[in-house]
């Protein structure tokens, strides 16, 4: 498993987004009538080593993590903590003690190698594939940061890589249907025959728009998408996406079979036919490898939901449910193109970022015309600059209070939720659980953690791809310590 982060130092090497902004740079500006604020000086003692959201893979049972940091005062001992129970956030356990003694400018550094977990009975302090909490105290009793510009927060978190539970299933938030009701389903939306059909009726050709990438997010898979406004439906949009690769499969494999360009493993389509708040206003449709109509589509290793459209539904559109009565889809969604969760193929210059940027917003624009939501319509603006610049680490106002929110939302909620939640709108733009906002999101902690944390079988995030990419990131440790839930979060 490829950890997200890889691909976002990967943009970032290739000189897109801009890592050092935050929109909580001008928020923060301080009040100038009166006087210059006093500048915050940062904490003097701080936690460096293991760095906040450290992934680490194998039993924790024997490893040895390296604990370091800068203190003030070579005298003091320092004591390294765990959580004798992570369900217990008061139960602050000592695995190791040390002092600063060696002189670091006007500070001292220490460093301490620890073993949480030295004997099996000690198993419950960082159970396998869990996260592990830890703290530096020193003899007054106070706990050091891990950041110094953030003082109060002095739990730091590794996480034990693992893929998720292995009872959740996917994509069955909107339950699966049959084989029939997806052939009176496509009778009703007058879905076409063949993808040739298709792409004639809503005049498909030189002049799409396209793009074509891995999708490392809710995926998996190597996409060859292509979109356009409609005539007929006047003011609609059509979409026809070709995938390449296996489910489960390597990247790698996907983008050279994107690249070679030969039969997809099937095309999936849409229409948005407005108003939305019609049934049907969204269609689904897909076409066998072979271009033919095919009832069913399997979008992950698990195929636990491969019924037309009721898997769709599990991501286009949180909200949306299945009419079986009326056979229509109602509340369904377009969904925003993401490049922070795509790969491009490096071998063609013509496909990568810098070079398709132009087209991905022009495709996000597109959707932009679906009638998205209030948290889509940030998403799509927030996402992009001035010259088609694509901004990786673009953060929502409701998110930018303070440097952890804005972790917490660039490393947990825009990779893991916001693909579906930002379509999330029973209610209005105000549903909690589009998670616009730092304290909507804290506000429903325990639903949260209870679904990511649970044994399933309805777990979230609810895409395979998503869900294992999860649980082999720091995502966990920052979800965790920074809801100050309690639990190892343990598979
Ligand atoms: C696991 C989540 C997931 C499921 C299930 C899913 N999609 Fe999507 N789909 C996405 C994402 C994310 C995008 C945005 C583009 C991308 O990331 O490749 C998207 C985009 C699309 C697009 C381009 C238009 C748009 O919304 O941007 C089409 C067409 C499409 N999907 C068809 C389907 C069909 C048909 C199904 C059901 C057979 C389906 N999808 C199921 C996640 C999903
Ligand atoms: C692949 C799509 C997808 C992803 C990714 C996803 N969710 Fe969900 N989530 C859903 C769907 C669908 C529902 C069911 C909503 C419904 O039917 O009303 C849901 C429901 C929930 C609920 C129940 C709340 C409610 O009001 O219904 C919580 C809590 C939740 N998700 C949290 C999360 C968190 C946290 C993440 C990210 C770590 C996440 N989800 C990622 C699709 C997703």
């Amino acid at each position: 498993m490829v950890s997200r982060h890889v691909w976002i130092a990967a943009l970032w090497a290739f000189g897109c987004g801009s890592p050092g902004q935050h929109i909580g740079d001008e928020i923060d500006g301080g009040d100038f009538v009166d006087a210059m604020p006093a500048p915050v000086l940062p904490s003097r003692t701080v936690v460096t080593e293991p760095p906040h959201g450290t992934v680490l893979t194998g039993d924790p049972l024997g490893q040895t993590l390296h604990v370091a940091g800068l203190y003030t005062d070579a005298r003091s001992t320092l004591t390294v903590q765990v959580l004798a129970d992570p369900t217990d956030l008061t139960t602050w356990t000592p695995i190791g003690t040390t002092t600063a003694s060696e002189p670091s400018g006007d500070r001292f550094s220490f460093a301490v190698d620890v073993t949480p977990v030295s004997a099996g009975s000690e198993r419950g302090r960082w159970p396998t594939g869990g996260i592990l909490r830890l703290r530096v105290v020193d003899d007054t009793g106070a706990a050091l940061p891990h950041d110094a510009s953030v003082p109060d927060e002095t739990v730091l978190a590794v996480v034990d890589a693992t893929g998720a539970p292995s009872a959740w299933t996917y994509l069955t938030e909107k339950a699966p249907g049959s084989q029939d009701e997806t052939t009176a389903y496509y009778a009703a939306i007058g879905a076409p025959r063949s993808l040739a059909a298709f792409q004639a009726k809503y005049g498909f050709g030189a002049d799409d728009l396209g793009a074509k990438y891995y999708n490392a997010g809710d995926l998996g898979i190597g996409r060859d998408m292509h979109c356009r406004p409609t005539a007929a439906p006047a003011g609609g949009v059509a979409c026809y996406v070709n995938n390449h690769g296996t489910f489960g499969g390597m990247p790698g494999d996907a983008l050279a079979r994107l690249a070679a360009g030969g039969a997809p493993l099937a095309t999936v389509a849409m229409v948005y036919a407005p108003p939305l708040d019609q049934p049907n206003a969204v269609q689904f449709m897909v076409f066998a490898g072979t271009g033919k109509l095919t009832s069913h589509a399997q979008l992950d290793t698990h195929g636990d939901n491969k019924t037309v459209p009721q898997n769709c539904l599990n991501c286009h559109g949180g909200r949306s449910r299945y009419d079986a009565t009326a056979h229509a889809a109602v509340g369904a969604r377009f969904l925003p193109f993401d490049p922070a969760a795509f790969v491009f193929p490096s071998a063609d210059p013509a496909l990568t970022l810098g070079a398709q940027s132009a087209q991905l917003h022009a495709l996000d624009t597109l959707v932009g015309t679906t009638s998205p939501t209030l948290a889509m319509s940030d998403e799509i603006t927030g996402m992009w600059g001035p010259g088609d610049i694509f901004d990786a680490v673009y953060v929502p106002l409701g998110w930018s209070a303070t440097p952890s929110d804005q972790r917490v939302y660039r490393e947990v909620v825009a990779p893991y939720c916001r693909s579906c939640h930002s379509t999330f709108d029973r209610g209005g733009p105000s549903d909690p659980a589009t998670f616009a906002t730092a304290a909507s999101f804290r506000a429903a902690s325990s639903t949260i953690v209870a679904r990511v944390c649970g044994g399933g079988p309805h777990g979230m995030p609810t895409a395979e791809a998503t869900a294992n990419a999860m649980f082999s990131s720091s995502a966990r440790a920052l979800l965790l310590t920074w809801l100050a839930a309690p639990g190892a979060c343990a598979p």
